[in-house]
């Protein structure tokens, strides 16, 4: 009797894991409707995508991301909706996330103990881009690296320049 109680509670447990587990990489999908959006900025920062469709990112290392939870992050589920960052809990472990609103890049800042000089707009894209810091130093993973446009990158930009004000 006792023994199926647990058998009973332990199925339980395990339907309600694999249930959790869809709606996390629901919430981490990105897939809001297309053309809630005020500007293309903020629906790629939320979704990682134009009207036009994902836009292809790889991670550092290598290997194509386009498939699975990681591969559907946009820049809203690690940077979050203010563009602040902090401390996200990932599968791996929790990652620290810098701050990238405008505001904190276009001037001098201080990110892991390290000062970084004032950035520009170039070296925002770049960053976004090809993963790479002025000073040449790689941005580690989970970072993705965006095949955006120049078109693209400069939208992302405005959006960051409006998290400022937030
Ligand atoms: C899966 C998580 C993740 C996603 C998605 C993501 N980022 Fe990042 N991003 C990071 C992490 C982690 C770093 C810090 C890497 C490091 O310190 O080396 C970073 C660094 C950056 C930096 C450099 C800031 C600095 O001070 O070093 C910029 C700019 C940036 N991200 C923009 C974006 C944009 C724009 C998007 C969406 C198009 C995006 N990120 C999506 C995790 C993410």
């Amino acid at each position: 009797m006792k023994n199926s109680t647990l058998m009973i509670w332990a199925v339980l447990a395990l339907v309600i894991g694999i249930v959790g587990m869809f709606v996390v990489s629901g919430l981490f999908g990105g897939s809001s409707p297309a053309g809630t959006f005020a500007s293309t900025g903020q629906q790629i920062y939320y979704t990682g995508a134009t009207d036009s469709g994902p836009i292809p990112r790889t991670v550092a290392g290598g290997g194509m991301t386009g498939v699975g939870m990681m591969g559907n992050m946009a820049c809203v589920d690690c940077h979050g909706e203010d563009g602040r960052g902090g401390r996200v809990g990932m599968m791996f472990g929790s990652v620290d996330i810098p701050d990238i609103r405008y505001s904190t890049l276009s001037v001098t800042h201080s990110e892991e103990g390290t000062t970084h000089p004032a950035w520009t707009d170039s070296d925002i894209a770049r960053a976004i881009r090809d993963g790479v810091e002025p000073d040449g130093e790689s941005l580690k993973a989970p970072m993705p690296r965006w095949a955006m446009t120049d078109a693209e990158v400069a939208d992302v930009i405005s959006y960051l320049k409006e998290l400022s004000a937030r």
